[in-house]
């Protein structure tokens, strides 16, 4: 199973200057459980925002930089390879991110897990159109914001209906 794994606003807002748009730490404890143990496909530029190999995961890391290395990561030059390298370790794979990789993989994904913030932000990278004739929700849970999180959000998981 292939799941992207995305935070996004309520204009599909993902990202301003390489950085989140907000800092909710229930849901990065959220992206920590579904993603613990697992291979995560990233794009470098994510990979430079978070600065480090995130712990308990393969960090598969996609660039065209031909003479780029990083301690602690897998440093590949497709996304073709990302997906492979992936799938040999594990069934169950993720891909975190950000806009560009996105983009680039909605259509092959099986599964969303979307944490909808319930905010609009300013932002320069966005999420792709999630089409409900291609995707369904199957699961919601939906959180208030308190002292420590700072907005309303709800974790949403969408299904594909159909292969493209
Ligand atoms: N809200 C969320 O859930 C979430 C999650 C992740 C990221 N983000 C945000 O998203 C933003 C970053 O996204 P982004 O779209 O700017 O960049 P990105 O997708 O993280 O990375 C883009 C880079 O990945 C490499 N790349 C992309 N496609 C490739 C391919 N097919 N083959 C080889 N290399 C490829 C290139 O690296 P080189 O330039 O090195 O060749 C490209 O510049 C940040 O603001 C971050 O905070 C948000």
């Amino acid at each position: 199973m292939t799941t992207i794994v995305v935070a996004m606003g309520l204009g599909n807002e993902i990202g301003a200057e390489n950085q989140l748009l907000w800092h909710l730490p229930k849901d990065l404890k959220h992206f920590k459980e579904i993603t613990t143990g697992h291979p995560v496909i990233m794009g470098r530029k994510t990979y430079e925002s978070i600065g480090k190999p995130l712990p308990n995961r393969t960090n598969i890391v996609v660039s065209r930089k031909k003479d780029w290395f990083e301690e602690g990561i897998l440093i590949v030059g497709s996304l073709k390879e990302a997906l492979k390298f992936a799938k040999k370790m594990d069934e169950d794979i993720f891909i975190i991110g950000g806009g560009n990789i996105y983009e680039q993989t909605i259509d092959l994904a099986d599964k969303l897990e979307v944490t909808s913030v319930k905010a609009n932000l300013k932002a320069d990278v966005f999420f792709p159109e999630i089409n409900p004739k291609i995707w369904k929700k199957t699961i919601e849970t939906c959180h208030e914001k308190d002292e420590k999180n700072s907005y309303d959000f709800c974790f949403q998981t969408y299904e594909r209906k159909e292969k493209l």
